[in-house]
């Protein structure tokens, strides 16, 4: 990989912005991202993976990662205090550079992930048992007295995205999984199923939850995809080859970011996710939680690792037998870091019942998709899933007279 050479050059590839980034007022304007820079950053992207020291300024202790697992953990940190990314950052949303600059509290947030891993290496034999999260819990500063209101409140029921272990007296995850692929159709008719078509709406979090924006997917099995959302700033673009996987979107540090690690892992599970047929060979290792509930319907909880170590926890109905949700745990130097997915409205297509409404939930955004139609077996063009271009911004159309 060619490291940009100059520190112009290492600033253009800065100002590209990120999926991750949700906070209204990062949303807005990003009028600088243009001409030169994008090209300088693409050629920069041509290798992969693009490491963060490579493409960032001022990075001291998250070095050597890939730029995508940067990315998420900056989603981490704002998870995990509460805080949004100009809390930290007195960036200047319209000039990506400003990230590079410290401040107080970026010096401290700097010291505090040195602080972390020097507790689980002095303490938990180097297991990331206590992450920003365990003292944060979402706001600062972290509490150090026992909450009587919380101690005789009504409890919350905790999320339970988290490792688990078999627990006694459940069935095993081999007759939940059974009974869910029985319920969609049955592994005959999954087994038929070559190919996705879909195409619908996509509304995202916060200010973006407004703007409906026309998506295309395109699936081929056992795991190729491509989904295309068309935003007003361009078209983001997530592909999965079977080998490689890619996302070109507007608003990026990096303009076509070659996923990397488990950020590729997550991928190839998302392809592999639309022909759920195959989904006892994709993940293994599975136990069987403690059931719980979503949304106030039970739910059996079956866990798994793919063979890259990625820990999938899949949630079904306990009435339908249906999947409801499912979440992967992707590794990264400061604490595993949750993707959800979940399904709903379930129909039936060509037999098999297929969810019109998806929604995908990060640590620092949420995109929800409504399908509208859905085709399978139709044939799916092989260029649809080669390497995406960098997205372009949408040409304006002429005026209505
Ligand atoms: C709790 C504080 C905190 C929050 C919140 C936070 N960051 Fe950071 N950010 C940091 C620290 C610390 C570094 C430097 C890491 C290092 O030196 O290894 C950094 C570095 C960066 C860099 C690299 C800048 C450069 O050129 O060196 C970018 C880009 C960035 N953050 C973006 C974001 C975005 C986008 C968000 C919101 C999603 C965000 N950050 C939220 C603390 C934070
Ligand atoms: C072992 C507990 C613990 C862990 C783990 C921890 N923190 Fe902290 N953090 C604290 C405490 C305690 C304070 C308050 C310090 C003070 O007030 O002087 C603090 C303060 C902060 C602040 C300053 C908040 C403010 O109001 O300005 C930031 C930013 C921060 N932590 C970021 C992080 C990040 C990022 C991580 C994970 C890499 C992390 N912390 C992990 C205990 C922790």
């Amino acid at each position: 990989m060619r490291p940009p050479q100059t520190d112009e050059e290492k600033d253009s590839t800065m100002k590209l912005g990120s999926r991750h980034i949700t906070s209204m007022a990062m949303a807005t304007a990003f009028i600088c991202l243009l001409g030169a820079a994008f090209l300088r950053a693409q050629a920069a992207a041509e290798q992969k993976p693009l490491i963060s020291d490579d493409v960032f300024k001022n990075v001291q202790v998250l070095k050597g990662i890939p730029v995508d697992q940067f990315m998420s953990i900056m989603g981490f940190f704002s998870a995990s205090l509460g805080m949004s990314c100009e809390d930290c950052h007195s960036a200047d949303d319209r000039n990506w550079s400003g990230f590079a600059a410290d401040n107080t509290r970026k010096r401290l947030a700097r010291r505090m992930i040195t602080m972390m891993q020097t507790i689980n290496k002095d303490n938990f034999g180097d297991r990331q048992l206590v992450t920003c999260y365990s003292c944060h819990r979402g706001g600062t500063p972290p509490r150090a007295v026992p909450d009587l209101a919380q101690l005789y409140g009504f409890p919350l029921p905790p999320d339970p995205n988290d490792v688990i272990t078999q627990a006694p007296g459940q069935p095993p995850a081999d007759q939940i999984l059974d009974r869910y692929l029985q319920a969609i159709g049955g592994a005959q008719r999954l087994a038929a199923i070559t190919s996705v078509i879909a195409t619908g709406t996509n509304t995202g979090f916060g200010p973006e939850a407004a703007d409906k924006r026309v998506v295309e997917i395109y699936a081929k099995a056992p795991g190729q995809r491509t989904v295309i959302v068309h935003t007003s700033n361009g078209d983001s673009t997530t592909t999965y080859d079977g080998r490689s996987g890619w996302v070109a979107a507007p608003l990026r540090p990096v303009d076509v970011l070659s996923l990397a690690g488990q950020e590729l892992d997550g991928a190839r599970l998302d392809a592999q996710m639309v022909f759920p047929g195959q989904i006892k060979q994709a993940i293994g290792r599975w136990r069987t939680g403690f059931p719980t509930t979503i949304d106030d319907k039970d739910v059996d909880v079956v866990q798994g690792a793919t063979a890259a170590g990625t820990i999938v926890t899949l949630y079904f109905d306990k009435a339908s037998g249906l999947l409801t949700r499912w979440v992967r745990l992707t590794d990264s130097p400061v604490g595993k870091i949750p993707t959800q997915t979940d399904y709903a409205d379930y129909r039936d297509v060509s037999g098999v019942k297929i969810p019109h409404h998806v929604t995908m939930t990060w640590l620092d955004g949420r995109d929800n998709f409504d399908l509208t139609s859905v085709r399978t077996n139709a044939p799916v063009d092989a260029a649809k899933f080669s390497k995406p271009a960098p997205s372009k911004a949408p040409v304006a159309r002429p005026a209505a007279r």
